[in-house]
Parts: C-alpha cells; sequence; structure tokens
C-alpha cells in the first residue's frame, strides 16, 4: 500500500528568510528548505557560526538557489544586500532549528552577529521552530525567554516530544519540516477573519478555600482550544484566556493563564478592547469563597460551611461594555436544550450560542461533541463529530454570521 502524500501548500512569491542554528537538528533545516521551495517559496538561508559546524553553507546553496549568509562583517555580501536591507527582505523570519542560545538571545534583544541584528532590524514576524535537549527545553530560563518571546507575537511552532539525538525521551525536538512548511502555509493564508481579533475564554476556573485548596469543575477545556485553533487557521489574531489545563496552545495563538473568575473577567476586559470577537467557552464558577483562609483549614468539627458569594458574569460585563462586539457564548444544558439556550441568547445580549447537554458521560471532558447552535431568527445543528471538527465547523459559522453582522 502507497503512502498518501501530504498536499502541497501554495507559498508562490512568499519570501522567507530562513535562519538555521547550531544543533543537530540543522540536517532537518536542509529538507525543510526544499519543503519550502517545492511549495514556491523564496528561500534566503542565513546560518550562524553554530549551524555551520554541523551542516555547511553549500548544502543550503544547492537546495535554496542562493549564496547563504553568515557574517555580519563580510564586505562582500554587505555590498550585494545590507543586513538591514536584508532584514526588510522577507515576508517572515523562520528560525529553524532555534537553540536555547538563540531563543536567550532574541529574548534579551542581543545583536552580537547576523541572525540577532536581521531579528532587531526587522518588523516581520518572526516563528520559531525550537530544537534542543528536552532538560535544556524546560530549563525555566528557557521558559522564561521563551514566554517574553511569545508575549512580543513571536509565533512558536513546536517543539514536539519523543527520541532526541541525545538518547533521552522528552520535549525538545524540532517539528518536521512537513509540519513547519503547513504552519507556515496557515499563516499566509488569508482566511475569512484575517484582520479581526478573537478572544476565546477556556477551561475551568479555581476559586481559593485556602492556599492549598479550591473549588473547579471538570471542564478540560479542549473545546475551546479547539475552537480558538480553528478561527486562527480562519485567519484570526487568537488570544485564549484559559483556566489550569493539560492542553497545549494551539500554534500561532497567543494564551494568557488565568485561575479564578475575577482574573478572567479582568483578561477579558483588557483583551476585548482591541477584539471584534469575543467567544466565551470558559466553564466559569458561579460562586467563589467569600472568606478565603489565609491559612490552610484545619479540621475541627464534624461539618464545615462555607460561604459563597456570586461571581462576576465574564460573557455579560463584556457584552455590556461593547456592545460592537460578536459575541459568542455556550450554554451546557441537562434538559430543555433550546428553551434555556435562546433564554441565555437573549439575557446575556450574544449574538450566538452553542448549547449541548451534558451530565452522564456527555460533553465534558470528551474527545466528540455535538452542538446546537441558535442566533436571533435561526439556527443550525453541528451533528456529533470529534471536537476538532466540529470546532472547524463552529469556527466557520462565527465567521459566517460575523461577516453578516458586519455588513
Ligand atoms: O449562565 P451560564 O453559566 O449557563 O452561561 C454560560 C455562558 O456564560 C458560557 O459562555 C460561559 O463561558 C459564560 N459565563 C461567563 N461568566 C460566568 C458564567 C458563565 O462568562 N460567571
Amino acid at each position: 500500500m502507497s503512502t498518501p502524500q501530504p498536499s502541497v501548500p501554495n507559498l508562490a512569491d512568499r519570501r522567507i528568510l530562513l535562519a538555521v542554528t547550531g544543533g543537530i537538528a540543522a540536517y532537518k533545516a536542509a529538507d525543510l528548505t526544499r519543503r519550502l521551495m517545492e511549495a514556491g517559496a523564496e528561500v534566503q538561508v542565513v546560518m550562524t557560526a553554530g549551524a555551520q559546524e554541523f551542516v555547511t553553507p553549500l548544502t543550503f546553496q544547492a537546495l535554496s538557489g542562493r549564496p547563504v549568509r553568515t557574517s555580519l562583517l563580510d564586505p562582500a555580501a554587505e555590498a550585494a544586500m545590507g543586513h538591514i536591507e536584508l532584514a526588510r527582505w522577507p515576508d517572515l523570519i523562520l528560525v529553524a532549528p532555534a537553540s536555547a542560545d538563540v531563543i536567550a538571545k532574541l529574548a534579551l534583544g542581543l545583536a552580537d552577529d547576523l541572525l540577532s541584528t536581521l531579528a532587531l532590524a526587522t518588523d516581520k514576524p518572526i516563528v520559531l521552530a525550537p530544537a534542543m535537549n528536552r532538560l535544556m527545553w524546560g530549563n525555566p530560563a528557557t521558559q522564561a525567554n521563551v514566554a517574553t518571546l511569545v508575549a512580543r507575537g513571536v509565533q512558536l511552532i513546536g517543539p514536539g516530544s519523543g527520541f532526541q539525538a541525545c538518547g533521552e525521551i522528552g520535549d525538545g525536538r524540532m517539528s518536521e519540516p512537513l509540519q513547519i512548511r503547513e504552519a507556515i502555509a496557515q499563516r499566509f493564508s488569508q482566511g475569512p477573519l484575517a484582520g479581526v481579533k478573537a478572544v476565546v475564554t477556556a477551561g475551568p476556573t479555581r476559586e481559593a478555600i485556602d492556599p492549598v485548596r479550591f473549588i473547579s469543575n471538570r471542564s478540560s477545556g479542549k473545546m475551546g482550544y479547539a475552537l480558538a485553533g480553528a478561527l486562527r487557521a480562519l485567519g484570526a489574531d487568537v488570544a485564549l484566556l484559559s483556566g489550569p489545563t493539560s492542553l497545549s496552545t494551539p500554534s500561532g495563538v497567543r494564551r494568557v493563564d488565568i485561575e479564578s473568575a475575577q482574573e478572567l473577567l479582568d483578561a477579558a476586559l483588557r483583551e476585548s478592547a482591541d477584539a471584534q470577537i469575543f467567544v466565551g467557552a470558559a466553564a466559569v464558577a458561579d460562586y467563589r469563597v467569600e472568606q478565603v483562609a489565609d491559612e490552610k483549614i484545619k479540621k475541627k468539627d464534624a461539618t464545615m460551611a462555607l460561604t459563597l458569594s456570586r461571581n462576576p458574569d465574564v460573557i455579560s460585563t463584556v457584552r455590556e461594555r461593547d456592545a460592537r462586539l460578536f459575541v459568542v457564548g455556550f450554554a451546557a444544558e441537562t434538559e430543555k436544550l433550546e428553551e434555556h439556550a435562546r433564554g441565555k441568547l437573549a439575557r446575556k445580549k450574544l449574538d450566538l450560542i452553542a448549547a449541548n447537554w451534558v451530565g452522564r458521560g456527555r460533553a465534558f471532558d470528551r474527545d466528540d461533541n455535538a452542538l446546537s447552535v441558535y442566533w436571533n431568527g435561526g439556527g443550525r445543528e453541528l451533528p456529533r463529530a470529534n471536537k476538532a471538527e466540529i470546532a472547524r465547523e463552529l469556527a466557520a459559522l462565527i465567521a459566517e454570521r460575523y461577516a453578516r453582522r458586519v455588513t
């Protein structure tokens, strides 16, 4: 049986500056160059000194059809295209593999070689495909540097998990060239939501009881995460406000971690100020503990009572502040699905509501789901499918209804 070939995305006329840094995964960058060329991209390779210890510039020159740039201070290369000009040339700078050292340099804003200088001198998007030993990747120093870069809008592809060249198993493998090419193509694709900012809330909230205990719920965050990825795939700029989950952030999505409903509300108000679409997929706790104990509560009596007070309604507060926002809510119901969902649509002044049945193994913490979607004067059934597929259909419906409202 022949293995199906992945379809080749269209990167015609896209200019990609591929920066290769020092690590064993540098050999995969040669295949990546070939794959990008195959999709029609123009590829200019820049290599750090470390990268040249693993692969020769000649390999990349042969694959890309362009002389490779390796030095900031090479008079001949500078005469052909100066580094400032080179920083302006691409549509995107892709660093693959991105070593721990280069990630640290970019986070600090150093400019002591060609790549770090280009990264400072460009206003083009920067995408990193990290590759390193699992302990280097997990090190708090690397994680802090990555968080700094992501907060500045740098996109991360991978790293993946698995066998490493050093013989260990774990996170830190560079994503495969085809995965990287796909993520780049997705970034370039002008979807129906290009230029639109969407804020998605996802996962549970945690309401503290004392320093070690909290009240929460069974939400896995899977639906909200899948939806954030699907909106991104349609071209939206997505901020994902996430309660504690064990999920990895969808490619190209900016994630903001929150714990309590109040923290979620603060982040939602901040992030939605310049957004056009707001999706409330989080399972927000309706109540919080009125008096959070400063110290761990000791067991004493046979019973104990906690007084709870109502949490703010995040989606309603966001809607009240901005009537122009396109607001999508979720309704999890155990009975009278349409009646209750339409009630919420009207009460919370939503533009769209996605409703599903919950309880007895349905929806929460599962990988599939079915949704009934309602809006004023209409509705659509999205039959049971895995959450990724349902999310794609819901994202397309959101884009469709949003476009109608805008026109
Ligand atoms: O009222 P109910 O909790 O059923 O409404 C569900 C919808 O409202 C979801 O979109 C949920 O994210 C949102 N919600 C919220 N803040 C709350 C409670 C619910 O944003 N405090």
